[in-house]
């Protein structure tokens, strides 16, 4: 099932189809926060006030027409602005393959860093997303070597806890004193890459998430698994590192209950944002995640859709 949702997010056509209809677009509001930066400012304002953070993300990625790659950095940088001038409490995560990553480094250059300068004008924060294997080393280059000097402070990347090499990334960022967000990984890889057992992905989790708490900057530590952060909150504990030390980030829309019960705790949380018109890839790999989220949405939408008769 997980392979055959990973495969159904790469098929455009379908999503031209499914993009036209309305239960469809209704099943992806629970994940994605609508197809415009209003509705995606609401979003963040609706967290805001339960003392959540957020990160922005405009939906879209393997963009292989310069133009496309320039409307998408466009729409981050009314975002930016956006957030400054209605001072909500959210930065933005990036995916390089809509920046122009596949098209060539030009591109790629003159989209992320116009996106890098206004995030250091309003003194906000970018994250780059970490795409498929394909991608993993061009982006830890691009972010070590022609991000980090300048932009330090203003931008981060993210490690997949589910790849064999992402101990020695890791060794490496933490050792340039760069903001790393830790996940587990959502794309599909070999085994060559990626550990096939969740309890190997599960286990280099945890050991890099310490390794994180102890030597990091502020990491991020991204996952909705309740036993990785109870293991987060132990260690916290016994080494007395506090919540101002790092977050935890989840995704808009997973495990809620636990998103409130984390901030009631006193623990940060940043919810990451999807929001635009290119949701079906994304909401794939979230379905992908857990099958029984198809069955669970249907059921919300069904007795939404009775409940509005
Ligand atoms: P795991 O998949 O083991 O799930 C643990 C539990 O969480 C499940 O039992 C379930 O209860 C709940 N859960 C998880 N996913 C769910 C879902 N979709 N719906 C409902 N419940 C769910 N990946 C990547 O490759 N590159 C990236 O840049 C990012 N960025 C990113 C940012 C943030 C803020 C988050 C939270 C995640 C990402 N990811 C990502 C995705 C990440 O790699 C991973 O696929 C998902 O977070 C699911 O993994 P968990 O750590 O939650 O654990």
């Amino acid at each position: 099932m997980r392979q055959a949702l990973l495969w159904l997010s790469h098929q455009q056509s379908i999503f031209r189809f499914v993009r036209s209809n309305p239960l469809a677009k209704r099943f992806a509001s629970r994940f994605v926060a609508g197809e415009t930066l209003d509705t995606a400012v609401a979003a963040v304002q609706e967290l805001n006030a339960r003392r959540i953070t957020a990160s922005l993300d405009l939906l879209g990625e393997s963009v292989t027409k310069p133009e496309e790659a320039g409307a998408a950095r466009d729409e981050y940088l009314r975002m930016l602005d956006r957030i400054a001038a209605d001072k909500v409490d959210a930065n933005v995560s990036v995916k390089l393959t809509q920046m122009g990553q596949d098209i060539s480094e030009v591109a790629l250059r003159e989209n992320a860093f116009a996106i890098l300068e206004r995030a250091k004008k309003h003194n906000s924060f970018v994250r780059f997303d970490m795409e498929g294997t394909p991608y993993t080393d061009r982006t830890i280059d691009f972010f070590a070597r022609e991000c980090f000097l300048d932009f330090g402070k203003h931008c981060g990347v993210v490690i997949q806890a589910m790849l064999r090499r992402s101990p020695k990334d890791v060794d490496l960022l933490v050792g340039m004193g760069a903001r790393i967000r830790l996940c587990k990984g959502a794309y599909l890889e070999s085994s060559d890459h990626a550990f096939p057992a969740k309890k190997d992905v599960d286990a280099q989790y945890v050991s890099l998430m310490q390794k994180l708490m102890t030597e990091g900057n502020y990491p991020g530590l991204a996952t909705h698994d309740e036993q990785i952060i109870a293991e987060a909150k132990r260690f916290a504990a016994a080494n007395r590192i506090g919540p101002e030390r790092f977050e935890f980030q989840m995704l808009y829309g997973v495990r809620r209950d636990l998103q409130e019960k984390l901030r009631s705790e006193g623990w940060n949380l940043r919810v990451y944002i999807p929001f635009g018109t290119q949701w079906y890839p994304y909401l794939m790999r979230r379905l992908a995640e857990r099958p029984a989220n198809i069955a669970f949405i249907m059921g919300n939408v069904f007795k939404e859709a009775v409940g509005g008769q």
